[in-house]
């Protein structure tokens, strides 16, 4: 089967933070991006997205902000409000299939890179993150991250003194990420913020290893029914990875700006300079939009026979501590914790192709993590529980939650009017509004009937919601109705 999702997005993301509510709080580290995975449609397309979030024991919803108080009042959560930086701070991980590196790709070191440049230009004004130049000539591009930094593989030493090197791929990989956030770090009070995080992730999982634990419990065997995506020995291998490194763009006359790009295939016998082929491929390209001074990021990805799924995102996440589907503390660009409801996301969204009907494409995806008990994660893989919502966009995805299989369903569902909906009440409650909830696996009190998530594909336990476009969802932003926010779709909702 030859899949394949193209998917251009504009992210210009700011977060938009209310006195506090009587809301409850989601204290952990949160992560958020857009994500995107085999098969679609791909759209022309903009979409302005305001959302507000309320997830904890698997419901949601809210009322949410009352958009003239929350104009007045915003604080960015994030480090580069706007998007309107002109200097470029973008990273790179790359994920097995439970998050983990488990070994590197021959000769590409340990898959964490970063693209950090500042540009110097003699100016006369600075314009919306392009320049306008006296004399363009005399730009300059000061890249903080070399490739010596971005080729570092297990077991080697740092250039600096603070970062331990491991011979063990994972452990090296977390120092790694550490050490180009040093590099790249903007110190702005009141903390420091570091890169908006491309994450890319392989689908396979060969039940015959151990790579990757179950709820978070290391296992000697893997002993499941479920079936995952493996061609053979060595099915979870990380990518090849290339990187333009960003250098000056000269747009007409006056304006210059930056742009690079990352692209690359799991396909390790892949020859790119002949030809994507029927290889996988994936590629994100950045670049200033010149009106608005706003950052492009264009994300295209592919599958192959032997790489049948795969996951792609563009993540805001928290500067320190575990963002969703971590268990060590990583870096990123949110330097506050958006709590629900109390934050907005706004992004404009181009979709230029799909890949049909088993693709999914999330906007937006938060991720996040706590206990069952609602305690803070801590890092303890057996009691933490990653948690995501995620609202799927591409209108070919149909409701697996119905009223003859509610075992799909969260247990109940918040009414706009606040007003809880048991999933057994058929005349009312709202199945098309779910794809899919699915429980921790280390839950001690489940709701009958419950279905667990997959429990090899992250860390720890995790817990789904996956939602769908929906009238019950419009008032936080979200697409109202299926094919909204895709090809053809309406533009301009939320705001
Ligand atoms: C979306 O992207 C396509 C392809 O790059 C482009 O032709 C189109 O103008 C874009 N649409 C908007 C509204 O930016
Ligand atoms: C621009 O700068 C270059 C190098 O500094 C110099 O050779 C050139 O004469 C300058 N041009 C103008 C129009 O000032
Ligand atoms: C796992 O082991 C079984 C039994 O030896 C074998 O049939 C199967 O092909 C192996 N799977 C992979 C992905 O190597
Ligand atoms: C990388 O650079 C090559 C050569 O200029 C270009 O063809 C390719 O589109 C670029 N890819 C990305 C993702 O930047
Ligand atoms: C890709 O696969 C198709 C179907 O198997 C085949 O016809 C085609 O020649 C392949 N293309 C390349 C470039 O290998
Ligand atoms: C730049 O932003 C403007 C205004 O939002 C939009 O119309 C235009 O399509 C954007 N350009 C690109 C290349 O996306
Ligand atoms: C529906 O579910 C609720 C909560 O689980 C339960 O209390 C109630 O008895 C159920 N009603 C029916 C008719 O099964």
């Amino acid at each position: 089967m030859y899949l394949r999702t193209c998917c251009a997005l504009t992210l210009d993301a700011i977060l938009h933070r209310l006195p506090p509510s009587k809301a409850q709080t989601i204290k952990e580290e949160d992560g958020m991006g857009c994500f995107c995975f085999l098969g679609s449609t791909l759209a022309v397309l903009v979409l302005i997205l305001n959302l507000g979030f309320t997830l904890t024991n698997g419901s949601s919803s809210f009322s949410f902000l009352s958009t003239a108080a929350a104009a007045k009042r915003y604080v960015s959560a994030i480090g580069d409000p706007g998007m309107k930086s002109p200097n470029v701070r973008v990273a790179l991980e790359a994920w097995n299939f439970c998050n983990e590196v488990g070994f590197e790709a021959p000769g590409m070191g340990s898959p964490r890179l970063a693209d950090c440049a500042d540009i110097y230009c003699p100016v006369t004004s600075d314009s919306l993150g392009a320049r306008l130049l006296d004399n363009r000539s005399r730009c300059e591009v000061h890249h903080k991250v070399k490739n010596s930094d971005n080729s570092l593989s297990a077991g080697d030493k740092f250039p600096i003194i603070d970062f331990e090197s491991y011979e063990d791929p994972d452990l090296f990989a977390v120092q790694k990420e550490l050490y180009l956030a040093t590099l790249c770090a903007v110190d702005e009070p009141p903390k420091p913020w570091q890169f908006w995080m491309v994450m890319l992730k392989n689908g396979n999982f060969d039940k015959n290893t151990t790579l990757c634990p179950e709820n978070g419990k290391r296992v000697s065997k893997i002993i499941t029914g479920r079936n995952f995506p493996c061609f053979g020995k060595g099915c979870m291998n990380q990518p090849l990875v290339y990187h333009n490194y960003s250098q000056l763009v000269i747009s007409g006359e006056e304006m210059v700006s930056l742009s690079g790009g990352y692209f690359g295939t799991y396909d390790l016998d892949a020859d790119l300079s002949k030809g994507v082929g029927n290889n996988s491929f994936f590629s994100v390209f950045w670049q200033k939009n010149l009106s608005t001074g706003s950052w492009i990021f264009s994300h295209k990805l592919t599958t192959s026979a032997k790489y049948p799924w795969l996951m792609l995102y563009l993540r805001s996440d928290a500067t320190e501590g575990f963002n969703g589907g971590y268990h060590y503390n990583g870096r990123g660009i949110m330097r506050k914790l958006p709590e629900s409801p109390n934050f907005k996301v706004k992004l404009t969204l181009n979709i230029t192709r799909g890949g049909g009907g088993n693709s999914q494409f999330y906007l937006l995806d938060i991720g996040s993590c706590w206990k069952n008990n609602g305690d803070p994660c801590d890092g303890d893989v057996l009691t933490d529980v990653t948690r995501y919502s995620e609202m799927i966009i591409n209108p070919a995805t149909s409701s697996w939650c119905r009223p003859d299989n509610q075992v799909s369903c969260p247990p109940y569902h918040v009414s706009l009017t606040g007003e809880k909906i048991y999933r057994n009440e058929t005349s009312r409650f709202p199945y098309s509004a779910y794809h899919l909830y699915c429980s921790p696996g280390n839950a001690i009190y489940l709701q009958k009937p419950y279905d667990i998530c997959d429990p090899y594909s992250n860390p720890q336990s995790q817990e789904l919601v996956q939602i769908l476009p929906h009238h019950e969802w419009a008032v936080h932003g979200y697409p109202e109705k299926q094919g909204d926010g895709w090809i053809g779709g309406s533009p301009g909702l939320g705001s």
